[in-house]
Formats: structure tokens, C-alpha cells, sequence
């Protein structure tokens, strides 16, 4: 299938392109009024993931409401401690939580390496509908995870300013600590080829709490399993996105992944420096969407002129917040589109 547009997918490769692509994190959710319609009718976020008819539909709608660049498949990174024997679920206005923990060897043991064909089947037909409905009008995302993280929300159970019990495993069991990262890498590998199989055409990697290890626990028990998913997928570009992790910039900066995602701490033009020849993400802070046109329009403008004309993805820093209104969102992405390097 030949893409309209493939400017995402050109610039992740590194290829040089007439535009600076542009796509939102969590675009599939709740700032769109559409959004929330099909959730209604689902009920709850569960039922919409596993349902594939509604979870394409909600991943079509900001390419086709807001003009973005590429669509990303509308699922979330639980699914893959949930496809490993630990379900969770998701408390209205709360988040998500788990009634069962990971606390021991004896839960690890318990815990089996996902099989994403009958595991996942949801997701995996959820992006064989957006492939066919998008019919090649822009790229598809397919994410997962970094290990790290889904091992904070398997031991925490649930969200946490500092996953303090997460990383006390790490403090005082180690060892148990990498046998389940490991787990968590092995079945995560399968599942993002699963999603390249059924047409995925870049995969993301979410470290969402990689900024709360110190830059020796990130070397440790971090990017050795990112670095890991980057080697196992050759198939299509792999983008890296470590959110507060400044310090392991130049560590990121090695592995085999095209595209590394920026939040707002991290300077552009030092990043820069410290990533050579990849292709950069993000990395506007979702607040600036709070202001006014103008000021949505010279802050991106100001983001535009760091990161250079080449070798960029606009994006925010981190997932648009729910209370965004669509409009600055579309003043956001119009901004990239009509915006001229000099
Ligand atoms: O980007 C997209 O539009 C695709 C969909 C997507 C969701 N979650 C849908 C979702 C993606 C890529 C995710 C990833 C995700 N999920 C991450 C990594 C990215 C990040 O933000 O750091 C994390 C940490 C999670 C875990 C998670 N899921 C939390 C903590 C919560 C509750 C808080 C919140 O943001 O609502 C969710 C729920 C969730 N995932 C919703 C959506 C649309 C809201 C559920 C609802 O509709 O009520």
C-alpha cells in the first residue's frame, strides 16, 4: 500500500522532506468531542479498547477532525501486564489499578510471556480495520511500553508521584527486578512485531517514568531492554521516548532507534548536539495550549526555529491533557503546516 502521506514516516528515516511532520501523544482520547461520543456508547475505556470497530474509529478521528500527520492505534500500555496474567483496570476520574501486584518470584514464575495473536487479538484487529479505513491517507503508530515502566505499574499496582515501591524492588531485589523486566522485554518484542505484521508503520516506546531513576538505575535497569526492542526491530523505524530523562540523552542518543522523543526540560539545541543522526520528536510543553492563539503560534514558531528545518517530528513534550480545547490543538498543527524555515 503506497502512502498519500508518508512525510512522518520519511522524516523518522531520516530521508529529507518538504515539511516538518506533525502529530499529537494521546491524540486518540478525550480532548475530542467525538472521542468521548464512542466512549459513551462503549461504557467504559476497556470496553473500547477491546472492542476493534470503536477502538479504529477513535484512532481515525484526529486525522481526520485535527489533520495530523500520522494516527497512532487507540490502546494503552496495560495491555501488556494484563496479556501476562495481570489484569487491571481503570477507575473513573483515578486511572488505572491492579488487584493483583507483583511482589515475588512466585508471582513472576506465574506470569507467562504474552502470545499477542490470542492475547492481543483486539489490538491486532483493532489495526488491520484503521489499516484498511485509513487506506494508506497517513501512517500508523503502534506503540508499547518501555519495560521499566510497565514494571512500575506491576509492583505500584497503580499511578504514583514516585512508584516508591517499584523502586524499592529495585533497591532490594534486583534480581527479581531484571527476571521481570525481562519477561516484560520478551513478551513486549512479540507483540510490537505482531504490530508491524498487521501494519504498523513505526513503533513507539513510552519510558513514561524513566525521570524518576537516578542516571546509574536508568543504565542499569533501563535502557538495557530498550536497547534490546530497538535490536529486535528491524522491520520499521523505532522511536524512543523517555520522558525526564535528560541525563541518559547520550546514551539514547547510541542506540538503534531512528527517532528520539524530547519533553519541554530537554534544550533542543543541546539535544542536538548530544543525538547525532536521528530524527527528533516533540517537544512543546501541552500548557502552551492554554494560551492564546498568538501565543500557541510564536511559541511553536520559537520550537520550529531550534529544531531546523530537517530531521524533526513537531509534537508536545508529553500526552495532550484531557481539558485541551480542540481548537488549540488545530492552531498548534497549523501552525507546523503553514510555518516557513528561513
Ligand atoms: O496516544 C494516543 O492517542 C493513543 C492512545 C493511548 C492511550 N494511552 C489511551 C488512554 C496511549 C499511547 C496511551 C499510553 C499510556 N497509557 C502511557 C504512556 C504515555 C504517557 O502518557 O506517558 C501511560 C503512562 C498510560 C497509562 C494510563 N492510561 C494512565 C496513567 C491512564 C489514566 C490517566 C489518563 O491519562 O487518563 C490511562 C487511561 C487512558 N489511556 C485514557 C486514554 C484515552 C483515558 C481513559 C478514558 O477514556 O477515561
Amino acid at each position: 500500500m503506497k502512502l498519500q502521506n508518508d512525510l512522518f514516516l520519511r522524516t523518522a528515516k531520516g530521508e529529507i522532506t518538504e515539511r516538518t511532520p506533525v502529530w499529537l501523544m494521546r491524540q486518540a482520547g478525550r480532548i475530542l468531542p467525538e472521542y468521548r461520543a464512542v466512549r459513551k456508547q462503549a461504557g467504559d475505556f476497556i470496553t473500547l479498547a477491546k472492542t476493534p470497530e470503536m477502538a479504529a474509529e477513535v484512532t481515525i478521528q484526529p486525522v481526520d477532525i485535527l489533520g495530523v500527520d500520522a494516527a497512532i492505534i487507540f490502546s494503552d500500555i496495560l495491555v501488556i501486564p494484563e496479556a501476562m496474567g495481570l489484569p487491571y483496570e481503570m477507575v473513573e476520574k483515578k486511572g488505572p489499578l491492579f488487584p493483583k501486584v507483583v511482589q515475588s518470584k512466585q508471582d513472576i514464575d506465574n506470569l507467562k510471556i504474552a502470545d499477542p495473536e490470542t492475547d492481543l487479538g483486539y489490538v491486532l484487529e483493532a489495526i488491520d480495520i484503521v489499516k484498511r479505513e485509513l487506506n494508506g491517507r497517513v501512517p500508523l503508530i503502534g506503540f508499547a511500553g518501555a519495560p521499566f515502566t510497565i514494571l512500575c505499574y506491576m509492583v505500584e499496582g497503580q499511578g504514583s508521584k514516585t512508584f516508591s515501591k517499584a523502586k524499592k524492588m529495585l533497591y532490594t531485589q534486583p534480581a527479581l527486578a531484571h527476571t521481570l523486566l525481562q519477561k516484560i522485554t520478551d513478551s513486549t518484542i512479540s507483540y510490537l512485531k505482531a504490530q508491524i505484521n498487521h501494519g504498523a508503520d513505526l513503533v513507539q516506546v513510552f519510558d513514561s517514568w524513566a525521570g524518576i531513576l537516578s542516571p546509574q538505575q536508568y543504565k542499569t535497569f533501563s535502557l538495557p531492554y530498550i536497547k534490546q526492542i530497538c535490536d529486535a526491530i528491524t522491520e520499521t523505524p523505532v522511536t524512543v521516548f523517555a520522558k525526564g530523562a535528560y541525563f541518559a540523552r547520550k546514551d539514547i542518543g547510541k542506540l538503534d532507534c531512528q527517532v528520539v522523543g524530547l519533553d519541554w526540560n530537554m534544550d533542543i539545541r543541546e539535544s542536538r548536539r548530544m543525538i547525532k543522526n536521528k530524527t527528533l520528536q516533540g517537544n512543546l510543553d501541552p500548557c502552551v495550549l492554554y494560551g492564546s492563539n498568538r501565543s500557541i503560534e510564536s511559541h511553536t514558531k520559537k520550537m520550529l526555529k531550534s529544531f531546523g528545518s530537517q530531521y524533526h517530528i513537531a509534537n508536545l513534550g508529553h500526552g495532550v491533557y484531557p481539558d485541551t480545547d480542540p481548537d488549540k490543538v488545530k492552531c498548534f498543527i497549523e501552525t507546523v503546516k503553514a510555518y516557513q524555515h528561513s
